[in-house]
């Protein structure tokens, strides 16, 4: 079954053909538009998916050597996101499955990331817990089968991608922030400074990282660096590979101790955030160290993608699972 997936839900728009499950195209147009805010402008977003919708489905199908006629279902993302945004790549995909007259699919993103470890080569095998982390979600599941799944645990605050966003814009440095932080921070020493590790409650899986994001503030604050002027190259690098650190500690111990308790072998990391190098590094070095194995997806796959929206949408498609062309897209999809 070859099956085209749509995702529109930030600040990616993006197309990919799947077929069987394994991915033909994937083509993602990243909206530059929103660097010189600092952030994510809703309506700027609305208005670059409208611009690139065409042209960006047109491609996946040129890479894939197919023709529309050739597509046998259409997945897109339904929510989480901007509102305005997802409806841009939801009322597309229902349109063009319409007309096609082939059936229509709506996906939510956050599925699609879970998944995203089943888009490379060596999959993952169930069981296996996901910590998916990225601008928006910060979350821990364990993934018993296909679409059964357990949350653990979520963050209370800020998600992980969003800590890293907004600590670059308090440190002067550009948008998106995480990959900008994990290069200064190659450079920097990550014992320097010692910023809070929230852990929450005993036992809990869930995440907090408004602390630490405070704390970066009170430091610049304290040390009169709140002018960048005042920073040296040094001291930026060591802010960030110790705030990066503290981030990194957290999101592994607990992610080790949920694989203890639930016996699960097979550890993956999906989202944005997941391309970091160091979370990518300490992961592998804990899972390894504790004989379970780790999975990262290509950054082509950590970053929002329409291949994971078109893998869910297949397996969905297989089911004989079809939305409806009432579906809304929806802000706050929740994963259930
Ligand atoms: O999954 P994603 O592309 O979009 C959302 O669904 O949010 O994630 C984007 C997030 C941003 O917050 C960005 O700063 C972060 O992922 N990110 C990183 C790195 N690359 C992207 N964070 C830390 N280190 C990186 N190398
Ligand atoms: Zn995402």
């Amino acid at each position: 079954m070859l099956v085209l997936g749509i995702e529109t839900s930030c600040d990616e728009t993006s197309a990919a053909v799947v077929e069987e499950g394994a991915v033909k195209s994937n083509v993602i147009s990243s909206q530059l538009v929103h660097a010189k805010y600092g952030g994510v402008v809703p309506e700027l977003a609305s208005r670059a998916h409208q611009r690139l919708i065409i042209d960006v489905v047109d491609e996946a199908l040129k890479t894939a050597g197919v023709t529309k006629d050739q597509i046998e279902g259409v997945a897109a993302t339904q929510g989480p996101g901007l509102v305005g945004a997802l409806l841009v790549g939801l009322n597309f995909g229902k349109a063009l499955a319409y007309g096609l007259k082939v059936p229509f699919v709506g996906v939510n993103h956050m599925e699609g990331h879970l998944y995203s470890n089943m888009l490379i080569e060596k999959k993952p095998t169930y069981p296996f817990l996901a910590l998916i982390v990225s601008g928006g979600h910060t979350m821990l599941v364990l993934v018993d089968s296909p679409f059964e799944h357990r949350l653990l645990g979520q963050t209370r605050d800020d998600a992980s991608g969003e800590a890293f966003d907004k600590v670059a814009k308090m440190l002067g440095l550009g948008y998106p922030g995480g990959p900008i932080i994990d290069k200064l921070a190659k450079m920097g020493n990550p014992a320097a400074i010692r910023f809070p590790r929230t852990y929450l409650d005993q036992g809990s899986y869930d995440f907090s990282f408004s602390g630490v994001k405070t704390a970066v503030l009170y430091y610049l604050r304290n040390n009169r660096l709140t002018d960048h002027a005042n920073l040296s190259e040094q001291r930026l690098a060591d802010i960030c590979a110790s705030f990066q650190m503290s981030v990194v500690d957290v999101l592994v111990d607990k992610t080790l101790t949920a694989a203890r308790e639930f016996g699960v072998h097979d550890v993956t990391i999906a989202g944005g955030v997941s391309a970091n190098s160091l979370l990518r590094s300490r992961m592998d070095e804990a899972c390894k160290g504790e004989g379970r194995w780790l999975f990262y997806p290509p950054l082509e796959y950590c970053m929002d993608n329409g291949a994971m929206i078109a893998y869910v949408g297949w397996m969905k498609l297989l089911r004989g699972v079809t939305s409806s062309m009432e579906l809304p897209a929806v802000a706050n999809l929740e994963l259930v």
